[in-house]
C-alpha cells in the first residue's frame, strides 16, 4: 500500500494539545505532525514531560510507540539519545528505537511502574524486588562494559518494571556519555546505600550492617579492578 494513502490525520488531536494546559507551547505543533505523517503514526494521547523532551504515544502499524521530540526552549539531544539507544539496543538495554533524527525519537512504548513508585507500595513481594535488583545490575553491569555511563539511574525514575513481560526498562538516556561508566556502582548505591529506596530495600531483606558494610566491599573491590 502506498504509504500516503494510509496517513492518519492527527490533526484534531494536535488542536486539542494546542490548548493544554501543561505542553501547549512546549511543542513544535507544525513539526510533530510532520513527524507523524511521515513515520504512519496514530496520534494516541500525550505521556510526559522532562526538561528536554516531550514525550506522546501512539500506534506505528500495530505497534505502541513513545515519540519523543525536543521542549522547545530546552536542549536539543534527541539525536544523541537516538544514536545512543541504537547502540545499547544491540546489548538488550532500553526501549527499542524505531527511528530518530535531531527532531524526534520513535521508541518502543514501555509499559509499568516506575521502580520509584513500585517501591512505595505496602506488599512488596521479596522474590519480585529480588528479580527487580538483579535485572537492573546485569543491565548496568551491560552499560558498564560497553562504557555507555547513563548518569541519572541513582534517581530511580528512569527503571521501569513491566510485570506483564517480565522486563525491565532503562529509559531516557539523553544526558547518558560515552566514557568511564558508573551505572552499576550508582545502581547498588539507589539499592543499598542511603536513600529511601535503598533504606526500604534493606528493611525488607533484613540487611544487618555487617553485610552492608560486605556490599560496600564489593563495589568498592568493583570501582578499583572493574573500572580501572
Ligand atoms: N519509551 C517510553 N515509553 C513510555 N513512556 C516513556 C518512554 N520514554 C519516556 N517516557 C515517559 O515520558 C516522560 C518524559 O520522558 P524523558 O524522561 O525521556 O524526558 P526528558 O525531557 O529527557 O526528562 P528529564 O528532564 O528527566 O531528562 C518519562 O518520565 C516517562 O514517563
Ligand atoms: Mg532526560
Amino acid at each position: 500500500m502506498n504509504r500516503d494513502e494510509n496517513n492518519y490525520n492527527n490533526l484534531n488531536i494536535i488542536e486539542k494539545f494546542k490548548n493544554h494546559p501543561i505542553i501547549h507551547d512546549l511543542v513544535d505543533w507544525k513539526m510533530l505532525n510532520k513527524i507523524l505523517k511521515e513515520n504512519n503514526i496514530k496520534l494516541i494521547d500525550f505521556v510526559g514531560k522532562g526538561h528536554r523532551g516531550v514525550v506522546f504515544k501512539g500506534f506505528m502499524d500495530d505497534k505502541l510507540v513513545a515519540v519523543k521530540v525536543p521542549r522547545l526552549g530546552g536542549k536539543n539531544t534527541i539525536y544523541h539519545e537516538g544514536k545512543i539507544l541504537k547502540e545499547i539496543n544491540t546489548f538488550g538495554v532500553a526501549p527499542i528505537v524505531y527511528n530518530f533524527s535531531e527532531d524526534f525519537l520513535i521508541m518502543e512504548f514501555v509499559e509499568g511502574i516506575v521502580l520509584k513508585d513500585y517501591m512505595n507500595q505496602n506488599d512488596i513481594d521479596k522474590e519480585e524486588l529480588l528479580w527487580i535488583i538483579e535485572e537492573t545490575l546485569k543491565q548496568c553491569l551491560r552499560l558498564d562494559l560497553h562504557k555507555i555511563d547513563h548518569t541519572e539511574i541513582q534517581g530511580g525514575k528512569h527503571i521501569i518494571i513491566n510485570k506483564n513481560i517480565n522486563k525491565i526498562y532503562i529509559i531516557d538516556f539523553d544526558k547518558a556519555k560515552k566514557r568511564r561508566a558508573h551505572n552499576f556502582t550508582c545502581a547498588m548505591a539507589l539499592f543499598f546505600g542511603r536513600c529511601h529506596i535503598a533504606n526500604r530495600v534493606k528493611g525488607i531483606f533484613n540487611i544487618s550492617e555487617s553485610e552492608e558494610r560486605y556490599i560496600i566491599k564489593l563495589v568498592k573491590n568493583y570501582k578499583k579492578i572493574i573500572l580501572r
